[in-house]
């Protein structure tokens, strides 16, 4: 029989900026300022924290290990390593999920790539930052062109493949967007004023974490490391026998968390220096950082290309990892090469994000799960219920199914000592994170 090179990722920092790449993303720079804003600053980052330590973690190197044990996509994984089982179904649920996912975060970084252009031109323009952009996605056609020429560069990335697609952009990619955060945050927090902002972020407030907030914590926890979808056996499956598993969840979870929370000190330092009210949702992103920067002068017109930038490349990386997901079940199970795969699944997900743009605008008045619009509803489903569950199911699958001895031996080939998985990996993926994750959600559908 023929071996099909799947590819590998050629080195361990390729394997890090890819998966941190994915991790880091619109998530962070995007939602995790704003809900924490949102949620009781550093009340929330607090529970935000303990969910990805006692639950997210071991959760990726579960998803890891299983990807490399296996060598095969979200689906493939489970029918290799316990063939006679429905366990595939989890993997289906996930490339779902990555489908579903990917359709509206590319509308979104299509935003984002647009202002890159645009942000300056109207600043210049004096225009009044909320009528740009309500005007800019509530017209039908632009911004569904700029989800297209997002969707278009991922394509051209994923295309590539493993070491010559994902590897090779994320290694220029990922390092220019630390820089471009560091240069952000400086600039805000030597603004005259910023105090008000970083205290506005991170003051604790337990009373405004609400029920909701623990359950947004932990949705976003796991959109925000990619987790529960497949996305992490996937990328595992491109690793090579002697990468360190153990020390490379902590490299993607540590990076993950830093670079969220430095997301909220480039922002809202500069809000509060402006006197500007933090908007919450898209609206801190496109409308309150655009006024900061108009207030900046000239020199803002530079920093708010750079913010645009940073949240594009951002995106893409994730947006890499999602297409990957879903490609490469029909790469794998179906036979098809990945150009066929990567162009026809690439164009069914960008259709599917067009009623995402038009929810915006032309197709408002269609609201879904509890008054959402398309998009949120999507969000919706795929953050606080398929990725929750997803994970839920692999804990299971781990702890009492799989069993934690087989998942320990995998995961510490490879580890280099530092770290390796043993009794507390086993009572956290066994005990901890499925009853953690079970909790949330009956409190979230009100059963206490
Ligand atoms: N982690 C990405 C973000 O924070 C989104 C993502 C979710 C990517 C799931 C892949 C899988 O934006």
């Amino acid at each position: 029989m023929e071996i099909k090179e799947r590819g590998n990722w050629s080195s361990q920092f390729g394997f890090i900026a890819a998966a941190a790449g994915s991790a880091v993303g619109l998530g962070n720079i995007w939602r995790f300022p704003y809900i924490t804003g949102l949620y009781g600053g550093a009340a929330f980052v607090l529970v935000y924290l303990l969910f990805v330590v006692l639950v997210c973690i071991p959760i990726m190197n579960s998803e890891l290990l299983v990807g490399r044990k296996s060598g095969k996509n979200a689906l493939g994984a489970f029918k290799e390593l316990v063939p006679k089982s429905s366990w595939w179904i989890v993997g289906l649920m996930g490339i779902i999920a990555g489908f579903v996912i990917l359709s509206y975060y590319s509308v979104i970084a299509g935003w984002a790539t647009a202002y890159i252009f645009k942000s300056g031109a109207y600043m210049a323009a004096g225009a009044n930052p909320a009528d740009v952009f309500v005007g800019f996605i509530t017209s039908p056609v632009t911004p569904i062109i700029w989800h297209a020429i997002f969707m278009i560069m991922c394509i051209g990335v994923v295309s590539a493949g493993i070491e010559k697609g994902i590897e090779k952009y994320s290694k220029i990619l990922m390092p220019a967007l630390v820089v471009i955060l560091l240069v952000l945050i400086v600039r805000a927090l030597t603004l005259p004023g910023a105090g008000a902002g970083v205290s506005f972020y991170l003051k604790p407030d337990f009373g405004k974490l609400s029920a909701e907030g623990i359950l947004a914590a932990l949705g976003q926890a796991f959109f925000s490391l990619s987790l529960g979808m497949g996305c992490m056996i996937t990328y595992g499956s491109y690793l090579k026998k002697d990468q360190d598993i153990p020390a490379n969840s902590y490299w993607i979870a540590g990076t993950d968390t830093a670079i969220a929370l430095l997301a909220g000190l480039a922002i809202f330092p500069a809000v509060f220096a402006f006197g500007l009210e933090p908007g919450t949702g898209p609206a801190l992103t496109f409308i309150t950082v655009p006024a900061v920067f108009a207030s900046m002068g000239a020199i803002g017109h530079l920093f708010g290309i750079l913010f645009f930038f940073l949240l594009t490349i951002a995106a893409l990386t994730s947006a890499i990892s999602l297409l990957e997901v879903v490609c490469a079940y029909f790469i794998d199970e179906k036979k098809w090469n990945r150009k066929k795969a990567v162009w026809i699944m690439g164009f069914v997900i960008f259709l599917l994000g067009v009623p995402s743009s038009l929810g915006q605008g032309v197709w408002s008045s269609y609201k879904f799960i509890g008054g959402r619009d398309f998009l949120d509803s999507l969000d919706f489903i795929a953050s606080n219920v398929l990725l929750p569950l997803g994970g839920f199911l692999l804990c299971i699958f781990i702890g009492w199914y799989w069993g934690t001895g087989k998942a320990i031996e995998e995961g510490n080939i490879g580890a280099k000592g530092g770290i390796t998985l043993g009794g507390g990996y086993r009572f956290l993926i066994k005990y901890v994170a499925p009853v953690a994750i079970f909790i949330v959600f009956l409190k979230s559908i009100g059963v206490f």
